[in-house]
């Protein structure tokens, strides 16, 4: 993204949000983005996966530009190349754990119940299959948002806040389950996090605050 702003109009007049972001993100890196509660970071990484527009400023996503692209187009380029991880789930609470990871597959035409089988195991949930969204803990519905949006092997993973709601060894696992997807099947990863263990593990973290974003030093 290139010189980035989002504002809106509140309840309470206008919020500027972003105010001139430049963020450049590789095939493959892993990053994170760090900041305060209502810094912004949802919106970033709503722009950034084109959920929404921004205010001024150029966002693309592997060479196609976002803020040229329909509505339509936009949403069949998310359905190929990426998989994204609310802050809030969600999850269809009409469907299953089961159903709602398998439906980024059938929306493809790819159906593949082993493969559903195979990241149900992964994020621990192998004996929840069934269970609907209202009969799984907050953690457990974390963990069947980020099944879905892997299953279908995205290149890109944008995940806000993915281990918010988990215990330390849950989340040290779901973390390790990401960094897996990044070293092996090169699945770039964009995390809004407060977990600073699983920040300190990205390539590169970012400060967002007054509406600016800023690259962190590495950690020593
Ligand atoms: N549609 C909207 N209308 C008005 N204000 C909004 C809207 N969406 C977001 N905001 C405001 O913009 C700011 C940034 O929101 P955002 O959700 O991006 O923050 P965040 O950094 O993700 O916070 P958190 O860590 O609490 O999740 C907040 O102050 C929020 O109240
Ligand atoms: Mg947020």
């Amino acid at each position: 993204m290139h010189g980035v702003g989002k504002s809106v109009t509140g309840p309470e007049g206008e919020v500027r949000i972003l105010d001139d972001v430049d963020l450049t993100v590789g095939e493959g890196d892993s990053i994170a983005i760090v900041g305060a509660s209502g810094s912004g970071k949802t919106t970033l990484l709503s722009l950034l996966a084109g959920l929404d527009l921004p205010t001024r400023g150029e966002i693309a996503l592997a060479g196609q530009s976002l803020t040229s692209m329909s509505e339509e187009e936009r949403a069949a380029l998310r359905a190929r190349l990426i998989g994204f991880v609310f802050q809030n789930f969600h999850l269809l609470p009409s469907l299953t754990a089961e159903e709602n990871i398998a439906l980024p597959l059938e929306l493809s035409g790819r159906e593949d119940p082993e493969r559903v089988g195979e990241v149900l195991a992964a994020v621990g949930l192998g004996d929840r299959r069934r269970h609907y969204p209202r009969q799984l803990s907050g953690g457990e519905q974390q963990r069947v948002a980020l099944a879905r949006a892997y299953v279908a092997h995205p290149r890109i993973l944008f995940a806000d806040e993915p281990t918010g709601s988990l215990d330390q060894t849950t989340g040290r696992h779901v973390s390790d389950l990401l960094f897996e997807l990044n070293r092996h099947n090169r699945t770039t990863l964009v995390l809004v996090t407060h977990d600073l263990s699983l920040a300190r593990r990205c390539q590169r973290v970012y400060l967002l605050g007054n509406g600016r974003l800023t690259e962190q030093a590495a950690a020593a």
